[in-house]
């Protein structure tokens, strides 16, 4: 036990105790206003726990002067084509935790080749992190220590194997690496005596989740007939976790992780027939990213066709009981889970917020018909395994055409809005596994790809929420998805409509809720676009909203989160090619909103072809991790050309082509995070400090 919970000593103390608790409770006097006379009477220090919502203690951070919360003070970044990570004069960013990186005693360090087979790949850092949650170190000022967990959404063939091993999914060896190299890390994390984070390479609570490790299924779904397989003739236990985009923390402090682009795993050899069910969640024997059937027959649909059904929930890991299995919740539905942004209700219920990642799909949220009490965390063991969920219609309100209104949050409820059996909802296990024809029949507002969620947490009720882009909003040719399930993924063009008012929406834009009576568990909402991104060198509507200049404008919001004293942070994973509609837009990139005032600025540019995605803080807010996905990845590459992509690979024909010429010059595209040391391109966790340690954004 005493190597588990030592005390870390990184020189770094906290001498003026009474000054950081002023400053603790001001912050939470800030985030909930009726809390003052409570806190102020110093009664009560002990409900500002280490699981508590506003997670604003202080320390480690040096003697910086606090600006007011939420206020911006660094000089924005000028857009960037280069190799690396910029961030602003004051600022560092320093490289954690790469993509093959081991986590576990006596395994080597990567070798920079992709010779690693899956035994090594299962005990090393997964690739293409994207979600990631901070979670204190008990017993510890919870800003110096603290484990990570960490999504690693998919994978990038060309860098992922060698030359011998690219495209050779017909062995299972080969399939099984890509799937150890999915799923979730957990990590200790800490600032060492210097002052820098890294991370402890041999924690015992070091852990990786893969696509083959096994998972509980909980809720109202487990044990149905459409969850069951040869491999578990009861429903109840699934093998990995798929697709893990976005994610989110619970009070109770576990890990939430979505799972978002699962379908892309099935496929098949034989050619089958889907039916509306597989359909509607894009699954089909010809349209596998993965090719995993072809070794692993769990994969190919045609011999386990209720494989795909146990994929796309949300999972629910508790990083702290590194032994503990992690439970798929199917109370929270069935769809591409971007991530899972979780709340407290004013009555105490746990509130879970979370997207639909694909054109023309919604927005949902869960209420839990149990409430949490934050003076037992073990209330919230099973929280998630009972409640509504709700999906959102946007109406315009009373005044057409100026990008605000009124909302509904409409239930997912066996036998209610007609989701009976005669519409082919035998029970409410249907209704969750077959959440987007539940959603098709109610009536729900088709969305220009909803990605992340993020709640201010200085703010009851409010919520953001990024929609990304979406080219195919129809305008002579409308249709819209069939109110009896039966349209295939992506495939309806809806009309534009008040919440998604461009018919060719290449950038995204940002929507704010606010629900009725600042109540997350509230069913009606009042909403606003807080931005429409755009390019300020184009005309019309093309150039989005009104404070967008050169110095801010950026296309494709996906990651977003409010940090702890109420900035909006916007992550980018859009179009990098800087021509045509993206001109100087340079790289992907991170802005931070003042909410305020609205003011957007530029915080930090990515490298080559990557995206930024995943945002956490330490709870002092002067510690950020931030992940950089896929740099150097080329798949979008007949639309999305890097401007220093090679002649020779231009040249090639086929995507095919074009991946195999990467996967033989794997250092061509980006070299990052390695650089002159000569590596190929590996996603990376990336922490970042002010210099004198100050607030993140200061
Ligand atoms: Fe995994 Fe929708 O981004
Ligand atoms: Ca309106
Ligand atoms: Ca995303």
């Amino acid at each position: 036990m005493s190597s588990l919970f030592k005390n870390h000593d990184d020189g770094v103390s906290n001498n003026s105790a009474n000054d950081h608790l002023h400053d603790l409770i001001e912050r939470e006097i800030v985030r909930d206003p009726s809390r003052r006379n409570m806190l102020k009477s110093g009664a009560a220090l002990g409900l500002l726990g280490i699981f508590g919502s506003a997670m604003t203690a202080c320390g480690g951070g040096g003697a910086a002067a606090v600006p007011a919360p939420g206020t911006i003070g660094f000089k924005g970044l000028p857009i960037s084509t280069g190799d690396t990570v910029i961030v602003p004069e004051g600022y560092t960013a320093d490289v954690m935790y790469r993509w093959g990186d081991p986590i576990l005693p006596g395994v080597p360090a990567f070798k920079g080749d992709a010779s690693e087979g899956w035994e090594l790949q299962e005990q090393q850092a997964g690739d293409n992190h994207d979600g990631i949650n901070f979670f204190p170190f008990p017993g510890t000022d919870g800003n110096s220590r603290g484990l990570l967990a960490i999504n690693h959404e998919y994978i990038n063939p060309e860098y992922i194997h060698t030359v011998a091993n690219f495209g050779r999914n017909d062995l299972l060896a080969v399939t099984k690496k890509e799937q150890a190299a999915v799923g979730v890390s957990v990590i200790e994390v800490m600032r060492n005596a210097a002052g820098k984070w890294e991370y402890v390479k041999t924690s015992p609570y070091n852990r990786r989740i893969t696509g083959y490790t096994p998972v509980a299924i909980t809720g109202p779904a487990a044990g149905h007939a459409l969850m069951k397989t040869a491999a578990d003739p009861a429903g109840t236990e699934v093998l990995g976790t798929l697709g893990n985009c976005g994610a989110g923390q619970t009070p109770w402090g576990t890990y939430i992780t979505a799972e978002e682009n699962f379908n892309g795993a099935f496929g098949s050899e034989t050619a089958v027939t889907t039916n509306d069910l597989q359909k509607r969640y894009g699954v089909a024997s010809t349209n596998s990213y993965n090719n995993w059937h072809k070794s692993d027959s769990r994969f190919d649909i045609n011999v386990n066709p209720n494989e795909p059904n146990r994929h796309g929930w949300i999972v629910e890991i508790d990083p702290y009981a590194p032994a503990s299995k992690p439970k798929k919740r199917t109370a929270l539905g069935r769809f591409k889970h971007e991530n899972a942004e979780c709340v407290l209700s004013k009555m105490n219920k746990a509130v879970v917020y979370s997207g639909d990642d694909e054109r023309g799909e919604y927005l949902y949220k869960f209420v839990s018909t149990g409430t949490y009490n934050a003076a037992d965390k073990s209330s919230g063991a099973n929280l998630l395994d009972a409640g509504i969920l709700y999906v959102a219609k946007f109406n315009a309100g009373t005044v057409t055409g100026d990008n605000q209104g009124t909302g509904e949050w409409l239930a997912l409820v066996h036998g209610q809005n007609g989701l009976t059996a005669a519409n082919g909802f035998a029970d409410q296990a249907e209704v969750m596994i077959k959440a987007r024809q539940a959603a098709d029949r109610l009536g729900a507002t088709m969305m220009d790809r909803p990605e992340w969620v993020a709640a201010n947490r200085t703010k009851s009720g409010e919520v953001f929420v990024a929609c990304t882009n979406n080219n195919r909003r129809g305008t002579t040719t409308a249709s819209v998805n069939n109110v009896n399930g039966s349209t295939t993924a992506g495939s309806a063009r809806p009309p534009v409509d008040e919440a998604n008012p461009r018919a060719a929406n290449d950038w995204g834009h940002v929507i704010r809720i606010n629900e009725a009576g600042e109540d997350a568990a509230a069913t009606t909402f009042i909403w606003d676009i807080y931005v429409i991104a755009g390019n300020p060198e184009l005309t019309g509507d093309k150039k989005g909203s009104s404070f967008i200049d050169a110095s801010n404008t950026f296309n494709s919001p996906d990651g977003i989160q409010v940090d702890p004293e109420g900035r909006l942070w916007i992550q980018s994973d859009g179009a990098y090619q800087n021509t045509g509609n993206y001109v100087n837009q340079g790289n992907n990139q991170m802005l931070v909103a003042d909410l305020a005032t609205k003011k957007i600025t530029r915080f930090l540019v990515g490298p080559d072809a990557c995206e930024v995605t995943g945002v956490c803080w330490t709870p002092d807010a002067r510690t950020m991790f931030i992940n950089i996905q896929h740099p150097g990845e080329i798949a979008s590459s007949t639309t999305n050309v890097h401007p220093r992509a090679p002649a020779a690979w231009k040249a090639l024909a086929t995507e095919a082509e074009k991946l195999a010429w990467a996967n033989a010059n794997p250092t061509v595209f980006s070299k990052w995070p390695d650089g002159a040391s000569g590596g190929r391109p590996r996603a990376a966790t990336v922490v970042i400090r002010k210099n004198d340690g100050g607030v993140i954004g200061t």
